[in-house]
C-alpha cells in the first residue's frame, strides 16, 4: 500500500513511524511533513491545508490512503474532496469535524443527547457577554472562542475585569479572527484532566489506552498555554471504574448522538475530560488525534494500525480486538527559548544521529534539514519519547534522551509525570 499522511508536525510523525511498522505498506508520503519526518516518509512541499495541492498529490503519487491528521483540513473538509475523487481516507468528514471546528455546536450536543459537560451559554455580542459574566460573578470562568484557534482560543480569567478584557480581545479585536464571532461562557471545573483518543467506524468504539497532557509551558502548571509540553501513559486518574462511566455516559452517546445528528464520525475522536467531583465531564472534543497524546498512545499500540484504519472504512471495527502493551510510555517536548510567544529558528540541533537517538524515540515536530543539518523551524521542536515497564523507568529514559540532545535556548519541563506519580503512591 501507498500511504499519504497530511500534517507535518509530532502527532504525524508519531503516526508515520506507527504506519511504517504495517506489514501492508510499502511507501509512505508526507505533506508537508518536516526535517525529521524525511527519514521516515517522502515529504512533499504542499501546505496542510492546500486541499486541491493535496488531492493533486495523491493522484500523483497514486495513493492507497490519505490520512488526514490536523483539525483544520478536517473542517475545511478535505476527507470530502479526496472521498469524492474516489481515495480512501482516515479523518472525519467536515459534516463531523465540526465536533471540534465549532464549540457552540458541541456544548449544543452535549446538551441536547445529556453528556456531562460543563454549564455554559453562548454569546454573539461582547455587551451581552460582560452583563452575563457581571451578574454571575463567579471566578475564575471560562471564555471560549467558538472556532478553531490553534489551542488558544479557550481563557480562564481570574476577575471581572480580566474576563472583561478577554471577551473585548476575542469578540472586538478579533485575536482569533472569526472562530471569536461567537464565545462560549462556561462553569470552571475542577479534577485531574485525562485524554482519551478513541476509534470508531460510526457503529461503535474503541478508546485507546489513555494519557495525561501538561498544557502549562513551565514546571508546577504554570505560564502560559501551549499546544502540550509533555504526556504520560496510562493516566493513572483514568481507573476501570472512570472507563467504564465514560463509556455508558460519554463516549458511546456521542456517536450515537452525531449519527443522529446526521454527522456520522468516522476517524480518531479525542475526548478531553476532567474528572470531576461529579464524576467525568466533557472538556472539549477534538476531530483527531492529539498532539502530543499520539506520541505516547500509538508506542503501545500492537495491533497492525493499518488493520484498524481498514475496519473503519468498512465499518467492521466492532469485530477487530486492538491489542495495546501495558508499558508506560512518557514524551517530553523540547522547545524554543521564548514558545509559546516569539522565538527563533533555524538553529543547529546536535546530538540526533540521522534525526534519532539510541535507547529513546525522537519525534520530530518543528525541525527542518538545511545544508544536511537538522536546525529548529518550531516553537515545539522535538518530542523524546521513551516506553518502559513502568512509569518512573520510562520517565528517567526520557529525560537521559533529553540530556543528550541540544539546541541554543533549548527548554523543557522537568516535571512531566509528576502529578501522575503522585496519584500512583
Ligand atoms: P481546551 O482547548 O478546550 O482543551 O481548553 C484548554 C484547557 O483549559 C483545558 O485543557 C483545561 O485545562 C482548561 N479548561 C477548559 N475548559 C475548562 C473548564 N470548564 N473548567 C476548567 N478548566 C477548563
Ligand atoms: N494536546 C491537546 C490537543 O491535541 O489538542
Amino acid at each position: 500500500m501507498r500511504v499519504l499522511v497530511v500534517g507535518g508536525g509530532g502527532r504525524e510523525h508519531a503516526l508515520i513511524k506507527k504506519i511504517k511498522e504495517s506489514k501492508k505498506v510499502d511507501y509512505i508520503a508526507c505533506c508537508p511533513g518536516n526535517g525529521g519526518i524525511s527519514f521516515d516518509a517522502e515529504c512533499f512541499n504542499v501546505g496542510a491545508c492546500d486541499i486541491d495541492g493535496v488531492v493533486n498529490l495523491a493522484k500523483e503519487i497514486k495513493a492507497d490512503l490519505v490520512v488526514v491528521a490536523p483539525d483544520d483540513p478536517l473542517v475545511l473538509g478535505m476527507v470530502d474532496a479526496l472521498n469524492k475523487e474516489g481515495f480512501k481516507t482516515f479523518g472525519p468528514t467536515a459534516a463531523a469535524a465540526i465536533i471540534e471546528g465549532s464549540k457552540v455546536f458541541s456544548k449544543n450536543l452535549m446538551l441536547k443527547y445529556g453528556i456531562p459537560t460543563a454549564e455554559y451559554k453562548v454569546f454573539d455580542n461582547a455587551d451581552d457577554a460582560i452583563a452575563y459574566i457581571t451578574e454571575k460573578n463567579e471566578f475564575p470562568t471560562v471564555i471560549k472562542a467558538d472556532g478553531l484557534a490553534l489551542g488558544k482560543g479557550v481563557i480562564i480569567p481570574e476577575s471581572l475585569d480580566a474576563a472583561i478584557a478577554g471577551v473585548k480581545e476575542i469578540m472586538e479585536d478579533k485575536v482569533f479572527g472569526d472562530s471569536g464571532n461567537n464565545i462560549v461562557v462556561e462553569e470552571f471545573l475542577t479534577g485531574p484532566e485525562v485524554s482519551v483518543l478513541a476509534f470508531t467506524d460510526g457503529k461503535c468504539v474503541k478508546p485507546m489506552v489513555s494519557s495525561m497532557d501538561h498544557k502549562r509551558a513551565l514546571d508546577g502548571d504554570k505560564g502560559l498555554n501551549t499546544g502540550g509540553m509533555g504526556t504520560v501513559s496510562p493516566n493513572p486518574y483514568y481507573t476501570d471504574e472512570v472507563a467504564k462511566e465514560c463509556m455508558d455516559k460519554i463516549f458511546m452517546p456521542t456517536i450515537e448522538a452525531m449519527n443522529k445528528e446526521g454527522r456520522t464520525f468516522k476517524g480518531c475522536l479525542y475526548f478531553g475530560l476532567m474528572d470531576t467531583p461529579k464524576g467525568p465531564k466533557v472538556i472539549e472534543y477534538n476531530c483527531r488525534f492529539g498532539d502530543p497524546e499520539t506520541q505516547v498512545v500509538l508506542p503501545r499500540l500492537k495491533t497492525d494500525i493499518i488493520d484498524i484504519f481498514e475496519a473503519i472504512n468498512n465499518e467492521t471495527l466492532s469485530e477487530l480486538e486492538i491489542e495495546w502493551s501495558d508499558d508506560a510510555c512518557v514524551c517530553v517536548i523540547m522547545a524554543s527559548g521564548g514558545y509559546p510567544k516569539a522565538y527563533d529558528k533555524g538553529i543547529e540541533i546536535t546530538g540526533l544521529k540521522d534525526g534519532d537517538l539510541d535507547g529513546v524515540t525522537v519525534y520530530h515536530a518543528g525541525t527542518a534539514l538545511k545544508d544536511g543539518k537538522l536546525v529548529t523551524s518550531g516553537g515545539r521542536v522535538l518530542g523524546v519519547t521513551a516506553l518502559a515497564g513502568d512509569l518512573t523507568s520510562a520517565l528517567k529514559k526520557a529525560y537521559d534522551g533529553v540530556e543528550k540532545i541540544s539546541f541554543d535556548k533549548a527548554f523543557c519541563r522537568k516535571d512531566i509525570g509528576k502529578r501522575a506519580l503522585e496519584a500512583l503512591k
